[in-house]
């Protein structure tokens, strides 16, 4: 039998629609408290350099409570590197990360990078620190992470998600699944995420070595509809029961 998917919940919008009023309304501690009665695994965030959603704050206090173990998402600078290691994060995946991106575009280019993402993640190496990159779904990159070392990828569904349905589907389904393959072979574990919503993530949980994923804004987003609560437990049932 498949092994259940862990879940990571990224709560990057509910900070957004607190900083509209700059209160403290939704409080994120309390979100991550339903998260962890939900039987949510990680609390994901993602501190950008603009601090345009979580703030440095934020993620003290979040990993200070522990309500969840916590996965914190950032660009591979040494400012973002020094706060990660104060911080001592459960998990930390490296983002490509550019100011004028309304989101994670895409996924790291580790292998035009080898040099700069080598040093950088040599300082993780005594750490207790799970470090993961986020890559598109494609072979090179996977193989540049291997070779740096690096013992997780975290795989950008973006484009399959923006393709749900349409006529590159199955190109981009088949781009994830001949990746997450490619992973196993060279013994990296494979998460995935990014538009990741009801429809689109039974199929990716049915790729069998896709052992997380990450989802946020669909999450949030439908919690307003829904409530936080009965949109996790649908999900799980959704990606721990995938119908195809
Ligand atoms: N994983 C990573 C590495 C991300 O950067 C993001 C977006 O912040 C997500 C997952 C979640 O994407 P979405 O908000 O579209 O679910």
């Amino acid at each position: 039998m498949k092994k259940k998917i862990r879940l990571g919940v990224n709560i990057d919008h509910v900070a957004t629609l607190r900083n509209a009023r700059n209160e403290d309304f939704p409080n994120l501690l309390k979100v991550a408290s339903i998260l962890k009665d939900s039987h949510v695994d990680l609390i994901t965030v993602h501190l950008r350099e603009d601090r345009r959603h979580i703030r440095d704050k934020d993620v003290e206090e979040l990993k200070n409570k522990n309500y969840l173990p916590l996965n914190l998402e950032m660009a591979a600078t040494d400012e973002m590197k020094n706060i990660c290691f104060k911080t001592n994060p459960f998990s930390c995946c490296i983002v490509p990360e550019r100011r004028e991106e309304l989101t994670t575009e895409g996924g790291l280019d580790v292998k035009n990078q080898l040099d700069y993402l080598g040093e950088f993640v040599s300082d993780f190496k005594d750490k207790d620190i799970k470090l993961s990159f986020f890559v598109d779904p494609e072979i090179e990159q996977i193989d540049a992470a291997a070779k740096l070392g690096v013992k997780v990828v975290e795989i950008h569904t973006g484009k399959f998600s923006l393709n749900y349905n349409k006529k590159n589907h199955q190109s981009e389904f088949n781009r994830i699944e001949r990746a997450a393959e490619h992973c196993l072979k060279v013994g990296i574990d494979c998460h995935a995420g990014h538009g990741l919503n009801f429809d689109n993530a039974g199929e990716i949980s049915s790729i069998p070595n896709i052992v997380e994923l990450n989802v946020g804004h669909f999450l949030i987003s439908n919690a307003l509809l829904d409530g936080l609560n009965i949109t996790i437990k649908k999900f799980m049932k959704i990606i721990n029961h995938p119908s195809i």
